[in-house]
């Protein structure tokens, strides 16, 4: 999955899509486009913006008619309307109508939807803790980075991995960007949203997808006292048996702030990791033997920080990332008194391996045979639907140095949208004597719920040999 964004920013920005994204299954490329190269690359992306919107949105009976969210987001060249609100744009600005469109569904807030379902099943796991989860997508640069400790030169905050509407408004990429409102109004506190990274196209990844952060807080003074106790009384209520692994170690890699007392930042981390062993119990109590694991991670806005992992058909799978929220991020709150812990975990993920989901396009089907096999409150199986067959087109051209591959899939999923399964690089070269970049990728085309034929496939994938020179200059083959 590209840019986790949220690990240390050392790390490459491909390696670093995190925890609490949806389920990372391969990683395909490095990316190696510089910064300024990207700054161009952008400006080549602007045109595809004064493309009106049509996409009619979905409407569920049981959605409140006054959600400013349900409105058709309109982009004209100047200006960006979403959710009742309108932004100017300027050379950051990289959404697009096929991602905009995406704002107005809220799969989390359709009951009988996957998302919202395991979504309930969570929240009824912190019982006291205050849920939101009807923030609009559009966030500040100031919420989503700066106010969580992200550098400034994060590779989170590049355009090619984040959908900005301009250089100070952005679609938000992780739940943890209402982290510092929320605090300032709860100390027990769960936050459900859609969140936005532009990325790769596969079954497992898709550039929108739901999150849950949570977080909890407790008077530093009491903090251990109350701690021991309320884990010391907690019981599990679920019948499986889950075996955890923890060999975890607080060092100066993973360290405790300066600023916290031992003893109270070990109470919390153990509550911490307490509550999200109880909370995947819970989740997986029909598992024999769930295997969990905890493991060491980096975010800029906790330390010490974990990850958690499940092992689920012979894999490790990452579920969450979680830590020691930052004091500054407290103070800021302003709750100096208080220590606290925070989650975000990947809705997609869970939903994809307790449903038995094959494909991620799935969720946003809006086929009644996707969305009637689900009753709030359960977990069941998905039963496929028929599997269409496939159109494979590939396209080869020479490539250039402002070349990022999440920029070609942009164009992929404006042109095709949903029907494309998969896009892969499937050769690769540098000329000899030129040193230009040739580049082969396969797109692999497949509806959900249709026969599609070879020449509405045709007529797409010239479209796409179109869009591929005008915005990213390249030359075909
Ligand atoms: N926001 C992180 C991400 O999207 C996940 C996360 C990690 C959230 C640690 C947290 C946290 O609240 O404490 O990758």
């Amino acid at each position: 999955m590209a840019s986790g964004m949220f690990r240390a920013a050392t790390q490459s920005s491909r390696a670093l899509r995190s925890a609490a994204a949806a389920p990372t299954v391969r990683t395909l490329l490095s990316s190696t486009t510089s910064r300024s190269a990207r700054a161009v690359l952008q400006r080549t992306l602007r045109p595809t913006l004064t493309a009106s919107f049509h996409t009619t949105p979905l409407r569920f009976t049981s959605e409140v008619e006054s959600n400013p969210m349900k409105e058709t987001p309109v982009i004209t060249p100047d200006n960006i309307t979403v959710g009742g609100k309108t932004y100017p744009s300027d050379k950051f600005t990289n959404v697009t109508p096929t991602i905009l469109e995406k704002t107005t569904r809220q799969l989390h807030l359709i009951p009988k939807h996957p998302i919202a379902i395991i979504k309930d099943l969570i929240a009824s796991g912190f019982p006291g803790f205050k849920h939101y989860d009807t923030f609009p997508p559009v966030v500040t640069t100031k919420e989503n980075f700066d106010d969580l400790c992200f550098s400034d030169d994060h590779p989170g905050r590049a355009v090619t991995d984040t959908y900005y509407l301009n250089e100070k408004t952005m679609l938000r990429t992780h739940t943890s960007a209402h982290q510092l409102q929320v605090m300032t109004e709860s100390d027990k506190i769960l936050v459900t949203a859609d969140v936005y990274r532009r990325d790769e196209i596969d079954a497992s990844h898709y550039p929108v997808f739901h999150q849950m952060e949570g977080a909890q807080l407790f008077d530093v003074k009491t903090a251990v006292d109350v701690i021991r106790k309320e884990i010391a009384q907690s019981t599990s209520a679920a019948s499986g048996s889950v075996h955890t692994t923890d060999t975890t170690l607080i060092t100066p890699e993973n360290p405790k702030q300066d600023c916290h007392d031992e003893a109270a930042m070990l109470a919390t981390a153990d509550h911490l990791k307490h509550s999200l062993n109880m909370m995947v119990r819970k989740l997986f109590s029909h598992e024999k033997d769930l295997q969990v694991r905890w493991i060491d991670a980096q975010f800029p806005f906790t330390s010490p920080s974990w990850e958690m992992e499940i092992l689920y058909q012979g894999k490790w799978l990452e579920v969450l990332g979680c830590g020691v929220i930052r004091q500054d991020i407290l103070n800021n709150a302003g709750k100096p008194d208080k220590i606290g812990w925070a989650f975000g975990l990947g809705l997609e993920r869970l939903a994809l391996v307790l449903f038995g989901i094959p494909d991620i396009r799935l969720f946003w089907s809006k086929d009644e045979r996707f969305l009637r096999q689900f009753e709030p409150g359960t977990i069941q199986k998905f039963k496929p639907f028929s599997k269409y067959p496939a159109c494979i087109k590939d396209i080869s051209f020479w490539s250039n140095d402002q070349f990022h591959e999440n920029n070609f899939c942009e164009i992929v999923r404006d042109v095709a949208g949903d029907i494309v399964e998969d896009v892969q690089l499937i050769d690769e070269f540098t000329h000899p004597k030129t040193k230009k970049r040739s580049m082969c990728y396969r797109i692999n085309y497949r509806s959900m719920d249709r026969n599609v034929t070879n020449d509405e496939i045709n007529v797409l994938q010239e479209k796409l040999r179109d869009e591929v020179v005008n915005r990213m200059k390249v030359e075909l083959r």
